[in-house]
């Protein structure tokens, strides 16, 4: 079968190559891969910064934002043959340490998790793909190929649920809420806030117009494209989604007494000099607040994420996915466009 697969740490290396089918031991539900989303971290893991083979191999199967159809449930009762299904990208570490113990290998603690598509186990990019029953989640047969979109709004469901969680420490009721970045996470951090009931949402992103402030206003969230350190307003929390150093500080020095910044971005660089971390402590301390990260996503929130999709405008959703490439293109997938929200890799008809 075909599969785009890359050579870890080695940058040129990624490719649409022969692979054996798809290992038994890999799961007993056996899909044919209808999409996969592209994101940040593929990107890094083609240019050789990110990523692991599997022991003992050269290639990684690239992808971790799948969505398949399965084509043999194997002994399982709970999936069906044709059922749209969507790839947990995590597994516990094999200790297992006490977070993965009790199922919350997004918390794992000693770094030996894995991840398909990125940490050691093959990814989604594949004409076929395995699963386990217990790994495997059932999408609404209405999202259809927006069911793409789960896996990077488990991540925001599990900012969300982190920020409502620490929020308990004290009387919390955030109405206004920021989010930085007006891409797939951010977008999608928005609707998630929305389907929650958070009134008084905004988004800050670059670009000045196009798509993004439209599909933010569409929400009747209100978008801003200035720097966080310009906002008139002080937020109950901040879901930081860009990953950049000087949206990263202002955000912390933007945030409202007892408010929360929750860091979902991976980024590089940017300067930091010791009296700088001095006075943002010390901001933190004074009015304290919290800046968490987050990474990842547990069951719950795989199921919780499912369900915010299923209750969104699906035509709003639909603008998300802004570019579908075929396989043997994969490279222009990767290449992103300002106006690119979310770009897909098509592998079969839904
Ligand atoms: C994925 C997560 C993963 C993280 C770190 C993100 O792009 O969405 O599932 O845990 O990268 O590898």
């Amino acid at each position: 079968m075909k599969a785009i697969t890359v050579e870890p740490k080695k940058p040129g290396t990624a490719r649409l190559m022969e692979m054996p089918e798809p290992d038994s031991g890999d799961g007993s539900i056996l899909v044919e891969a209808i999409a996969v989303g592209v994101c940040g971290t593929d990107v890094e893991i083609v240019e050789g910064k990110y990523g692991w083979a599997p022991p003992g191999l050269e290639h990684l199967i690239l992808g971790h934002e799948s969505l398949g159809r399965v084509i043999d449930p194997g002994n399982s009762k709970r999936f069906q043959k044709g059922d749209l299904v969507v790839g947990i990208v995590r597994r516990p570490d094999p200790i297992p340490c006490p977070n993965c113990a009790v199922g919350e290998w997004d918390m794992c603690r000693n770094g030996l998790y894995t991840e398909r598509g990125i940490k050691e186990i093959h990814g989604f990019m594949s004409e076929r793909w395995r699963i386990e029953p217990e790994y495997a989640i059932k999408i609404d047969p209405s999202l259809g190929i927006l069911g793409v979109l789960l896996e990077p709004t488990t991540v925001v469901t599990k900012a969300l649920e982190q920020i409502g969680m620490i929020g308990r420490r004290s009387f919390y009721e955030p109405r206004t809420v920021l989010v930085t970045g007006a891409g797939p996470i951010g977008l999608l951090a928005a609707l998630s806030l929305k389907v929650f009931g958070i009134e008084d949402i905004h988004v800050v992103d670059r670009m000045e117009s196009g798509l993004k402030p439209d599909l933010v206003r569409e929400l009747g969230a209100t978008y801003h494209s200035c720097n966080v350190a310009d906002l008139s307003f002080e937020p109950d929390a901040i879901i930081e989604c860009t990953g950049v150093g000087q949206v990263i500080a202002q955000s912390i020095q933007k945030i409202s007494p007892n408010g929360i910044v929750c860091l979902t971005g991976v980024g590089h660089g940017g300067v930091m000099n010791q009296s700088s971390i001095a006075d943002i402590a010390a901001a933190a301390v004074l009015r304290n607040n919290v800046i968490v990260g987050s990474v990842n996503a547990n069951k719950r929130q795989w199921y919780r994420a499912g369900l915010t999709l299923a209750r969104a405008d699906k035509s709003w959703l639909a603008k998300l996915i802004t570019r579908r490439e075929k396989p043997e293109y994969f490279m222009n997938a990767l290449a992103r466009t300002p106006d690119d929200i979310k770009v897909i890799i098509q592998f079969s008809d839904i």
